[in-house]
């Protein structure tokens, strides 16, 4: 494969495929494990993804994979390394490398996220290790006097830093500046938080020299916050989001990867399926989910070896209908016929 960014940041968003994110940190990979009863172990955490990297469907629906540090090193039950299962299902390994998002001083509710000190070190040895992506998350917490324009600018920076150094390091970064979905506000506030977000994300991309056609984004959605009764429909948050990313996201970016946030598994592939049916874009627009791609694999799994087919079922269904997505070719119909 070509090492060259844009070449990389172009394969993640060929059309038909999207992006697995695996990258759940180790605790909250015990969270997930917790609510299917299964004990976080090294081997659990290594047998439940090692089923979805084997499932068939990732050749065909997945063009990359992020994953946490351990699993990046991880070698499956005989003895191939999980990174080399990945590629050879044609896919792309990634890698979360920011240290997560910590309190904000001085700003109570706001966070900012940590992981720059070291980070070309890492992304080096990274690189050795067989990622070719990364990824670095950003949270802005939506509340009546929040996000401030120091939260906002402060991961914004930090975004921007990190992705130069990914450059260097001959990665592609993933920027995700994530919108809360949590709270009672409407579509139209997260418009405008999204909105903003984004413009203060390009602004320091540009200063830090970044070059966007080898750069890869990863929004939320404009949608209703979770606590809001009066609840947008899908034509709404598909019209809402294209109209933000189209004032906001330059045209030199080659593709925008949506993260799922807490939608519904359904709800994430209808909202993407009816962007891509019904507007011309000049990026391509795909997911990046983790949990819209795995609640139902890891359901069906339930840390029985005995179930990894029927895990693996699960996760070719949701691949599938989030490719056709892509497309702009899923519909609810294909939901009912594989139930
Ligand atoms: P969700 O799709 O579960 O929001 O996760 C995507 C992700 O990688 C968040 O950083």
């Amino acid at each position: 494969m070509s090492e060259r960014l844009a070449d990389i940041a172009n394969a993640m968003v060929v059309r038909g495929k999207g992006i697995l994110a695996a990258d759940e940190s180790t605790p909250t990979m015990k969270k997930r494990l917790d609510s299917i009863n299964v004990e976080s172990t090294e081997d659990n955490r290594r047998d439940y993804r090692e089923m979805l990297f084997r499932t068939p469907a990732m050749a065909d629906h997945i063009s990359g994979v992020i994953l946490y540090d351990e699993t990046l090193r991880q070698k499956a039950a005989d003895g191939t390394p999980l990174v080399d299962i990945i590629k050879s299902q044609g896919a792309i390994p990634g890698i979360k490398v920011d240290k997560g998002a910590k309190d904000l001083a001085g700003a109570p509710g706001e966070k900012v996220t940590e992981g720059l000190d070291g980070l070309a070190g890492r992304l080096e040895e990274y690189h050795g290790l067989g990622a070719r992506f990364a990824k670095w998350r950003a949270v802005i917490n939506i509340g009546s006097s929040m996000p401030s324009r120091y939260c906002l600018n402060g991961n914004a920076h930090a975004l921007a830093r990190y992705a130069a150094l990914c450059q260097e390091a001959n990665i592609v970064p993933i920027v995700e500046p994530e919108v809360i979905m949590d709270g009672g506000h409407d579509i139209t506030r997260c418009f405008e938080v999204t909105e903003a977000a984004l413009n203060a994300l390009y602004a320091e991309l540009y200063e830090h020299r970044v070059e966007l056609e080898g750069t890869i984004l990863k929004p939320n959605m404009v949608v209703s916050g979770t606590e809001n009764p009066a609840r947008a429909g899908i034509d709404e948050v598909a019209e809402q989001t294209v109209k933000c990313l189209k004032r906001t996201v330059p045209a030199a970016v080659p593709g925008i990867v949506f993260l799922s946030g807490g939608q519904s598994d359904v709800d994430a592939t209808a909202h993407l399926n009816a962007m891509n049916a019904g507007y011309d874009m000049p990026w391509a627009l795909s997911f990046s989910y983790g949990r819209a791609l795995q609640a139902a694999p890891l359901k069906a799994w339930g840390g029985q070896a005995s179930n990894a087919p029927a895990g693996s079922a699960a996760f070719a269904h949701r691949a599938q209908m989030n490719g056709l997505a892509t497309l702009g070719k899923w519909s609810p119909e294909l939901e009912q016929d594989a139930a």
